[in-house]
């Protein structure tokens, strides 16, 4: 692409627009009238009224030329009178794209007085525009107008931005630029996939606007069923119809409303209407245009009608281009379950164009980088170090580096493709690609279509999932912490935050298509680029998920580290004195500092601690036998009553969870009545004369007993 002019009136936004295409398309601004001003070192009031219109337009016509050398091209927002001059108008044919802003005059005029009140509330002065400066300035942009809108209107692309924002307005820009193929190429990348006849999947920049040509090279007949969202169709398809038609075709298109909700029955029927009233033909082409919810659904209806219809994938998201448009699946939801009902389809041809992600809003893009971290973590790990390396360039999006988004993108189809030329129909291997997705897909089940994306909820799928195998001693600790931090570098979701209880989700689990055998087969990762598939306990899976949509354990997931065991300390009496008592033997540190450092400690190795202190031997016993059930392990101090607590020890004894005694002093070097304890015989250890240390210590060997614990029970399960 050469330069972008932007023509209009005063008042069309030119300027506001440009800045904006700025951050999308990687070239300078320039504003004529700002250049105008500098090479005259004054204002253009003072221009006009010095030397005259004339001199001023000759002022402009050499830096409109001198903005139009610029190498490599310029957004250059044009002043509105530029098209009065024939040579101007030449120019910028020649040399770029001139998009004509269209705005109405009394909505110019409501813009400038605007950006008046706006410049005096800073405390400037604002300037009053040579040719607007009579009494009636609407009279005088009437009159402007009705001179110009000939010449105006000679435009490449002409575009009216009557009650648009001007973001809306740089996006319609953007899509008239890919979809017409004016943007500057990068060498595209094919990867050819070897699944069913073979088929290729293009990574091409701009493609889009070559959509005509690569549809012919498939051989179709002229007419083409395009099938594409409400979004897609107000921003993309004028261009495409235009380039199609250019190439032979006869495009006809049918548009849903975006969103998941559509990839139903109800509009899938509507699309087998649309094809039956139009007498498609088997050998006729289904072109799906758009997101995941698009690919789905109309693969499903290419799938299906008369047996199978030719089908093209032109995904518009980062989801459907590194995902959903790969691999040929395809379906809908069921009121019961997403992706219920569906077919293994392939597509004759995938063309994804990664500058249409510049129209793509925030939301949507950032979803689409999970699935990239999930390759990352299944199968690749030098992608998941390049997503590190550029996660900030990623998720900020300004001025996109369109070489790198291309590598990245044909990288995931590859790794894709990879996985379904061995198992395409997911009888094996394929199932990878499904980390993070069985508590990704329960939490959109239950909260219900659209509350989250698809990718947001699984980065929080792969959250737990890697919880999961962390507490199975599956990965290493600093490979979740980097799977979080990528995640949350790129905008992604890292803790819940929303009213969906854990048992909710545990219970949609089950509904998942990965269960075999009433067991839910979950993707574990070891390391980053390795996973294996695996069952895994139930109790381990339950208290991950409990813990991590509990609202206690929210903020520690969006800090430390991933908490999933709990861990009870019980003070027992005259504890609650610690601090004051006795400082020679038991020390200065209280019981709260006591219990803040056990929490702390707790956080680093994954467990939350709940702490109790009880004076009486009672309410000991009534608090272990309401809580021990939820804990994974117990540390007791039970102080004097160890001496002699029956009761206390025959409580430990009923409890299934590993029981660590302390004590603060060390007992068998005092009174010999202390040195007898009847509890120790029921705990698994017994620390004693380490003052608060011991707690600790206590804290420490439970976490790695009940780790190990789980991991050899893990590994049983396996085999
Ligand atoms: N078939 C598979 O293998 C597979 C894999 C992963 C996900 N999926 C499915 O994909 C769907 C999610 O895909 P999605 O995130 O693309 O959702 P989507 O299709 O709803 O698209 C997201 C939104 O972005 C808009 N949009 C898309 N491209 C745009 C562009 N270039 N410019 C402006 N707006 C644009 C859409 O109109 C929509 O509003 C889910 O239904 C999921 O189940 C399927």
């Amino acid at each position: 692409m050469r330069n972008i002019f932007l023509t209009g009136l005063s008042g069309s936004g030119k300027t506001t627009v440009g800045r904006i295409l700025v951050q999308r398309l990687n070239k300078p601004f320039l504003d004529t009238d700002a250049l105008v001003e500098a090479a005259c070192g004054t204002s253009i009031p003072s221009i006009f009224s010095r030397h005259g219109e004339d001199y001023f337009r000759d002022c402009e016509t050499r830096v409109l030329a001198r903005a139009a050398s610029t190498v490599g091209g310029a957004i250059i927002a044009t002043g509105g009178g530029i098209v009065v001059r024939p040579a101007n108008r030449v120019l910028m044919k020649e040399q770029g794209e001139r998009i004509y802003l269209q705005v109405d005059p009394a909505t110019a005029l409501e813009r400038l007085h605007a950006q008046r009140a706006a410049a005096l509330a800073r405390g400037d002065t604002p300037e009053i525009r040579p040719l607007l400066s009579g009494p009636d300035l609407l009279a005088s942009l009437k009159a402007l107008l009705s001179a110009r809108s000939a010449w105006y209107e000679e435009a490449d692309f002409n575009l009216s931005i009557q009650d648009k924002s001007a973001e809306r307005v740089a996006q319609e820009i953007l899509a008239m630029l890919i979809g017409s193929g004016k943007l500057d190429a990068v060498p595209p990348i094919t990867r050819h996939i070897r699944v069913g006849e073979g088929y290729d999947a293009v990574v091409d920049w701009g493609g889009l606007g070559r959509l005509g040509q690569y549809l012919a090279q498939l051989r179709l007949p002229p007419r083409i069923f395009l099938v594409t969202d409400s979004n897609i169709h107000d921003l993309y398809t004028p261009a495409i119809l235009q380039s199609l038609s250019r190439a032979g075709f006869e495009p006809l298109l049918y548009s849903l409303s975006a969103g998941e909700a559509s990839k139903s029955q109800h509009q899938l029927n509507a699309i087998y209407d649309w094809l039956v009233e139009r007498h498609a033909e088997r050998r006729e082409a289904i072109v799906a245009l758009g997101g995941g919810v698009v690919g789905d659904l109309a693969g499903y209806a290419a799938a299906t009608y008369l047996r199978g219809v030719p089908l093209v994938q032109v995904p518009t998201s980062l989801l459907a281009q590194v995902d959903a448009a790969i691999g040929g699946k395809t379906g809908i939801n069921h009121p019961r379950g997403k992706n219920l009902i569906g077919a293994f389809y392939q597509p004759r041809l995938v063309l994804a164009d990664p500058a249409t992600l510049l129209t793509l809003p925030a939301r949507e893009r950032t979803e689409g980088w999970a699935e990239v971290v999930k390759y990352g973590m299944i199968l690749d790990a030098e992608l998941f170090a390049q997503l590190e390396a550029n996660a900030d360039l990623l998720r900020d999006f300004t001025r996109p580096p369109a070489e790198l988004l291309c590598r990245l993108i044909a990288r995931c189809i590859a790794l894709k493709a990879s996985i379904i030329e061995e198992d395409e129909r997911e009888q094996g291997r394929r199932a990878i690609l499904n980390y993070g997705h069985t508590v990704g897909h329960a939490l959109e089940n239950v909260a219900g279509y659209g509350q989250w994306l698809h990718g947001e909820a699984v980065s929080l799928g792969m959250i737990i999932a890697a919880a999961i195998a962390q507490q199975a001693g599956m990965i290493a600790e600093a490979d979740i912490i980097r799977q979080r931090q990528l995640l949350a570098a790129l905008g992604l979701p890292t803790a819940y935050d929303g009213p969906v209880q854990a048992s909710t989700i545990l219970a949609a689990t089950q509904v998942d298509k990965k269960v075999a055998s009433k067991q839910v087969r979950w993707i574990m990762p070891q390391s980053i680029g390795e996973v294996i598939v695996s069952t895994m306990p139930g109790d381990l899976v339950e208290r991950v998920i409990s813990t991590f949509f509990s609202p206690a354990a929210r903020s520690f997931y969006g800090e430390t580290i991933v908490i999933m065991l709990k861990i009870i300390v019980m003070h027992g009496p005259n504890l609650n004195t610690l601090g004051t008592r006795e400082p020679a033997i038991y020390g200065t540190t209280t019981l709260a500092d006591i219990n803040a450092m056990l929490q702390k400690r707790g956080a680093q190795l994954g467990a939350a601690v709940e702490s109790c202190q009880s004076n009486y031997e009672g309410g000991l016993i009534d608090y272990l036998q309401q809580h021990a059930n939820e804990a994974d392990g117990i540390i007791i101090n039970p102080g004097a009553l160890t001496h002699y607590s029956i009761a206390l020890r025959d409580a430990l004894a009923a409890v299934k969870a590993p029981v660590i005694e302390v004590h603060m002093s060390n007992i068998y070097a005092r009174e010999p009545f202390r040195h007898h304890s009847v509890v120790a015989a029921v705990c698994q250890g017994h620390i004693v004369g380490l003052g608060w240390r011991g707690y600790l210590l206590a804290l420490e060997g439970l976490v790695n007993l009940v780790q190990e614990h789980i991991h050899t029970h893990t590994e049983e399960e396996k085999q």
